[in-house]
């Protein structure tokens, strides 16, 4: 990967202080690997959304479908709803470019206090299913406003949707410890959960090299509080994926560090990279957020485009910096800015990577 084109979103609070450390660690590494970036800034979110009614231009999605890659802060900001904000914009970019696996790593790195008193080496990811599933427009309302109102939300699995989302989830267990969880909850939702953990049985037949295991997720949460070091490769729906991957690295210390990639592995169209956090607006403004779920969110972009070197110096430098206890932002317990945290993790790239 010499060069490549990047479509830059830093949305809405936080994200707008975030990105740019994550973009400034990537230059770092980039300048030291030799690949020649092109960053295109596009400034749709709530702010947008202000002035022009929209969270972005009606033919944003062409605008981007040309992109290498596209670096998204978060989105969401107290003005507009937060079901308009994601489904205008977070939305139609997962589903329309295919975006069908949502991987997130989980680790707990030295320097970082985790709540749990012995956590011992936590370091799995979650493979949450990121088209289909909970998060459906099949539904609906009747009877507003009137003593027989009522909803209904469809989940729609599909065969298709589940088979490619657990054949990624066993290739990435290929390539790691080889043990594959599946999250189900097929005695409560007696129709999708049991479908999926069919699929689930069904495409392990074509991996039989890898020990699988199945929970229900109300007992996963609890497995992820009490034994996080036992999981390698973790596989969900899309709402049990967007839960767990938030107590995930929760359980290592903060959120404020977990990356995500939203990945379309057959490279039609372009993957998104984005932390697993929102736009915080209740720290946003303040130059206090943690940059490090964007700059780690950065490295997965880096190794996603083929730079798997400078994709690892950055991790390296993320755990130098950490374990340096210096640098630290409050979230971790210190006091430093977000900016003074992203300097010390791209110098740490400059210097030795
Ligand atoms: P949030 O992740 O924005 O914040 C939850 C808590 O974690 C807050 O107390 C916040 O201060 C803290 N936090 C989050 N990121 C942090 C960081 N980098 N450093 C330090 N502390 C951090 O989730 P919340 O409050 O539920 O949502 C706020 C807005 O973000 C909403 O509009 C929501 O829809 C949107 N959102 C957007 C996402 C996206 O763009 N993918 C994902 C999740 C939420
Ligand atoms: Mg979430």
């Amino acid at each position: 990967m010499p060069s490549a084109k990047i479509a830059v979103i830093e949305g809405d609070g936080i994200g707008k202080e975030v990105v740019p450390e994550g973009v400034k660690v990537v230059e770092a590494a980039a300048r030291v690997f030799g690949i020649d970036l092109t960053w295109d800034h596009l400034d749709w979110g709530c702010d947008h959304h202000a002035r022009l009614g929209r969270m972005m231009p009606e033919n944003g999605l062409d605008r981007i479908a040309g992109h290498d890659a596209i670096f998204l802060g978060a989105i969401g900001w107290p003005t507009v709803s937060d079901v308009e904000s994601l489904w205008t914009l977070l939305m139609p970019i997962r589903r329309n470019f295919q975006q069908y696996v949502n991987l997130r790593p989980v680790r707990l790195f030295d320097g970082v206090a985790s709540p749990l008193a012995r956590p011992g080496a936590i370091d799995f990811y979650i493979v949450r299913e990121n088209n289909e599933g909970e998060y459906s427009e099949v539904g609906g309302r009747m009877f507003p406003d009137t003593d027989q109102e009522m909803v209904i939300q469809d989940t729609v699995l599909t065969r298709f949707g589940c088979d490619r989302v657990m054949k990624f989830a066993f290739e990435l267990a290929r390539k790691r410890k080889r043990r594959l969880t599946s999250a189900t909850k097929s005695n409560g939702i007696i129709h999708t959960m049991p479908f999926w953990d069919e699929r689930f049985r069904a495409v392990a037949g074509d991996f039989p090299d890898i020990a699988t295991e199945q929970y229900h997720i109300d007992i996963l949460t609890a497995h992820f509080v009490r034994r996080p070091s036992s999981f390698d490769v973790v596989v969900a729906s899309n709402l049990f994926g967007d839960i767990l991957s938030d107590l995930g690295p929760a359980v290592t210390g903060t959120i404020g560090i977990a990356p995500s990639a939203n990945l379309n592995p057959e490279r039609r169209f372009p993957s998104m990279f984005e932390p697993v956090h929102g736009s915080a607006p209740d720290i946003a403004g303040k130059n206090i957020a943690n940059p490090i779920g964007q700059i780690w969110s950065g490295a997965m972009m880096l190794e996603h485009l083929g730079a798997k070197d400078a994709a690892g110096a950055i991790v390296a430098a993320i755990e130098r910096v950490l374990a340096s206890g210096e640098n630290l932002t409050p979230d971790m317990g210190g006091n430093a800015s977000t900016t003074a945290l992203g300097q010390a993790i791209a110098d740490a790239v400059s210097i030795h990577p």
